[in-house]
């Protein structure tokens, strides 16, 4: 399966995706990456390993429609058959939804539907949880609301601060992101109703 990655930041998600596509038995390979800012270690990660790479910044188009436009069109000329959002700080516009809509998955460094938004691990530890996690998911229209695809659970440590609390979440959240974009490369998959299903469908 063909995959384009999204980034806006340091790309560990990203990176432990490279390392798993070096396995041809992974079932997939990262195509292109794409990201909304310049000089992204994302960016960098892929250039290494000479995965193509693109950039689309908001303010470079005259609104919103017109970022939605060149983001779509970017990802859609690499032909993916899933793309990934590994930290990547942007909602994605209308076009792009519809274009790649239950082939756009999304890692959320929360358990949601609590916590959503870009503070999950701080949002967690404010309310007082007691487990975290991360949740992938297919994105939908809104904020972190789409079909869940899997979720994995860390606990929160008595002496936790956030930068604690957030590296537990992201090692979890990477071997998530592995098993299961593996899982969907190798198997396809269809989504009903709230819930995804392997097998029979898109590969
Ligand atoms: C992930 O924890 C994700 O949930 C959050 O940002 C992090 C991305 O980190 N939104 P990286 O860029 O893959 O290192």
């Amino acid at each position: 399966a063909r995959l384009v990655v999204l980034v806006s930041g340091g790309g560990s998600n990203l990176a432990a995706l490279l390392k798993a596509c070096s396995d041809p038995d992974y079932g997939a390979q990262v195509v292109a990456v794409g990201a909304d800012r310049p000089g992204t270690g994302g960016a960098t990660l892929a250039e290494r390993d000479g995965v193509p790479t693109f950039v689309e910044r908001v303010q470079d188009h005259p609104d919103r429609e017109a970022w939605d436009r060149a983001l779509t069109e970017q990802v859609a000329a690499h032909e993916p058959d899933l793309v990934v959002s590994a930290g990547f700080l942007k909602l994605c516009g209308p076009r792009f939804l519809e274009r790649f809509e239950g082939r756009y998955v999304n890692t959320h460094n929360a358990l949601l539907p609590a916590f959503p938004g870009i503070h999950g691990p701080r949002d967690a530890l404010e309310y007082g949880v007691k487990i975290a996690g991360a949740t992938l998911f297919f994105v939908d229209a809104g904020m972190d609301t789409g079909v869940i695809l899997a979720q994995v659970a860390v606990p929160v440590l008595q002496d936790d601060d956030e930068e604690s609390l957030t590296e537990r979440i992201k090692v979890a959240e990477r071997a998530q992101l592995v098993e299961e974009v593996g899982r969907l490369a190798r198997n396809g998959w269809r989504i009903e109703g709230r819930h995804v299903h392997l097998g029979a469908g898109r590969s």
